[in-house]
């Protein structure tokens, strides 16, 4: 892929943008609670028990592989950004298999993938991160890898950033073992039940259904998602400030 694609400067906006994470997906909905009949007029009005429950979220689930040039450029530019702005809404799902195959070899799953034995291995060390750590972190250190140039060298560093507690060793044991075949096995399986089948990757699903135009991922999550408050980022998008100025 152009290197031009995979922006070094996206990994300082990573590290930037991290601590505003909490702030954002902590908000409450002082809205809500103020419109409840229960609560008067002068009174401080918080979210009560009686608050009805969340809309559920919108799922959305990515079909990769982890070399692909196209697949490095949706998860950092698309993926991410759009998990940055509406993760309260949003359940994310990566199954890092692509157009990888699988035979069984008297009794233990092989794997051939598309850009070579490399990629089978880093396929092997993302399903890890997605076994081990928490999910958030996952994606942050999967991002963080796939956004640099020499992927493998990258799992040390951006670990560091993000999971400090899991070893770079732990994760390559993983990979290179009995647990790491059984992960790639299980995406191997959800990837090849797909329905429709994938045409291609990336291949993105939303709600289960196939996502065609990979631009246009946070507008269809916010399409899609039913709960009565929207992030601020929905109603930015669904009025656009397309009035001119006049000078
Ligand atoms: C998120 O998606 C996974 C499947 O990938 C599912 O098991 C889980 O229940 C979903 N969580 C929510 C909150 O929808
Ligand atoms: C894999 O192959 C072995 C023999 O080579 C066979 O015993 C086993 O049932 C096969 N497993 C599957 C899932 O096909
Ligand atoms: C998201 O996926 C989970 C698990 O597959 C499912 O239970 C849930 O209904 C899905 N959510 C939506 C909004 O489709």
């Amino acid at each position: 892929m152009p290197r031009s694609l995979l922006l070094p400067l996206l990994s300082v906006l990573l590290l930037l943008l991290l601590p505003l994470e909490a702030p954002r997906a902590a908000r409450a909905s002082p809205l809500q609670a103020s419109s409840k009949a229960t609560c008067k007029a002068h009174d401080l009005c918080l979210l009560g028990p009686h608050a009805s429950p969340p809309a559920p979220r919108v799922n959305v689930s990515l079909y990769y592989e982890s070399l692909c040039g196209a697949c490095r450029y949706f998860l950092v530019r698309d993926l991410f950004p759009t998990w940055l702005m509406v993760m309260e809404i949003i359940n994310v799902t990566l199954v890092p298999y692509g157009n990888a195959q699988e035979r069984n070899v008297s009794g233990t799953w092989e794997f051939t993938c598309q850009h070579g034995e490399l990629e089978c291995r880093l396929n092997k060390v993302e399903a890890c991160l997605l076994d081990k750590l928490e999910k958030a972190a996952a994606l942050l250190t999967i991002v963080c890898m796939e956004e640099m140039e020499d992927m493998e060298k990258k799992l040390g560093p951006c670990l560091q950033v993000y999971a400090p507690e899991v070893s770079p060793d732990s994760i390559m044991e993983c990979a290179t073992g009995e647990r790491g075949t059984q992960l790639m096995h299980a995406n191997a399986q959800l990837t090849d039940a797909l329905q429709p089948p994938h045409e291609y990757v990336p291949w993105v699903l939303v709600n289960e259904k196939p996502l065609k135009d990979p631009s246009q991922l946070l507008s269809t999550v916010c399409q899609l998602y039913q709960g009565l408050e929207k992030p601020d980022i929905c109603s930015a998008m669904a009025d656009p400030p397309r009035e001119v100025c006049y000078k």
